[in-house]
């Protein structure tokens, strides 16, 4: 049931995107099994300078990373948003376990592979910890969890997640995130910062290719999944940064004129030659707008953790 919910999601979105103008389709939706291994490909490389700098200040900061969520060592829920491999949360958890401090880890995403691989690895490397994975969208889970469970909550938004969201996204996630959360209960959430142009156009037009694979991946899926008749071959990804906003854009264009037929909308989208199809928004931060959207929800910047080069910033937060 729950499956066929989103494989009506899926559709929707898609007639909604494709019938836009400019069209677009959501990021979300990269992650099936293939998009799930191209981001991890992705993460991999030394270009997507995103993962290292996160790695290194959950590494630097792990003692008072855990301080802060111990915080007087009651147990709570340490529950992850978009958790994807773990690979750098693991740094934490294992940190944590080996301190005995007292959590359960919910890692929540939209990729069921990516939770199962998780949890089959957390098993192995850390078999005391409790894991209790949900597969499904956060903003979903966010709306239907309990806002006022027992115990405090802990919540994780790594990897600049955050910078995927459209302003209005970003209103709801924390609106909801908000009505989750109780007085005292804390955030930690990773932001890429603003920097050189050339260093974030590298990170997301890559010379490996990754970057365009994982885009046209999203049309292999409306393919697979949906009976589309895309003529991959025939897109190009462009990718672009505008330092006024630090807003990076991926697309894809249509390097001809082309009609797609979805079998399953029974619907065909015109596409005219040059015509993009926008794909994904990572937007940069500064720490001035950071604060602010602390104090827009009622939370409170308890501490900010920085890698050494200043790239990025693990913001820790609290709940008024
Ligand atoms: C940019 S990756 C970050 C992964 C991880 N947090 C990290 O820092 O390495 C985004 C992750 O969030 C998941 N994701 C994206 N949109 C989602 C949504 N709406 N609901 C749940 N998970 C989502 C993806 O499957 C992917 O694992």
């Amino acid at each position: 049931m729950e499956k066929l919910t989103v494989q009506t999601e899926f559709m929707t979105d898609t007639a909604e995107g494709l019938s836009s103008r400019p069209k677009y389709l959501l990021s979300k939706y990269f992650y099936d099994d293939k998009g799930s291994n191209i981001f991890q490909d992705i993460m991999q490389m030394p270009e997507y300078y995103l993962t290292d700098c996160e790695q290194e200040i959950l590494s630097l900061y792990k003692d008072e990373i855990t301080n802060h969520f111990n915080n007087g060592s009651s147990p709570f829920d340490l529950i992850e948003l978009g958790a994807g491999d773990g690979s750098k949360t693991k740094t934490i958890l294992k940190h944590m376990v080996s301190q005995s401090v007292k959590f359960n880890y919910q890692p929540f995403d939209i990729s069921k592979l990516t939770n199962n691989e998780l949890e089959q690895s957390l098993n192995n490397e850390l078999p005391e910890l409790p894991v209790f994975p949900k597969t499904g969208d956060f903003f979903q889970l966010l709306k239907k969890q309990n806002g006022h469970a027992a115990i405090r909550k802990v919540i994780l938004f790594l990897g600049s997640n955050i910078g995927n969201f459209s302003d209005d996204e970003l209103h709801l996630f924390f609106t909801r995130l908000k009505e989750f959360t109780s007085p005292g209960d804390k955030l930690f959430i990773g932001f890429d910062l603003k920097k050189s142009p050339k260093i974030i156009r590298k990170a997301y037009d890559d010379p490996h290719g990754h970057t365009r694979k994982f885009n046209l991946n999203l049309l292999h899926r409306l393919n697979n999944e949906l009976g589309a008749d895309f003529n991959i071959d025939k897109f190009e990804q462009h990718t672009e940064y505008d330092p006024a906003s630090g807003e990076v854009k991926s697309y894809l264009i249509s390097m001809e004129e082309q009609v797609v037929y979805i079998k399953a909308l029974k619907e065909q989208y015109e596409l005219k030659q040059w015509e993009p199809i926008f794909m994904e928004l990572s937007r940069k931060f500064d720490a001035e707008s950071l604060e602010n959207l602390a104090k827009e929800y009622d939370f409170i910047v308890e501490q900010n953790f920085t890698d050494l080069r200043n790239f990025f910033v693990d913001s820790l937060w609290i709940r008024k």
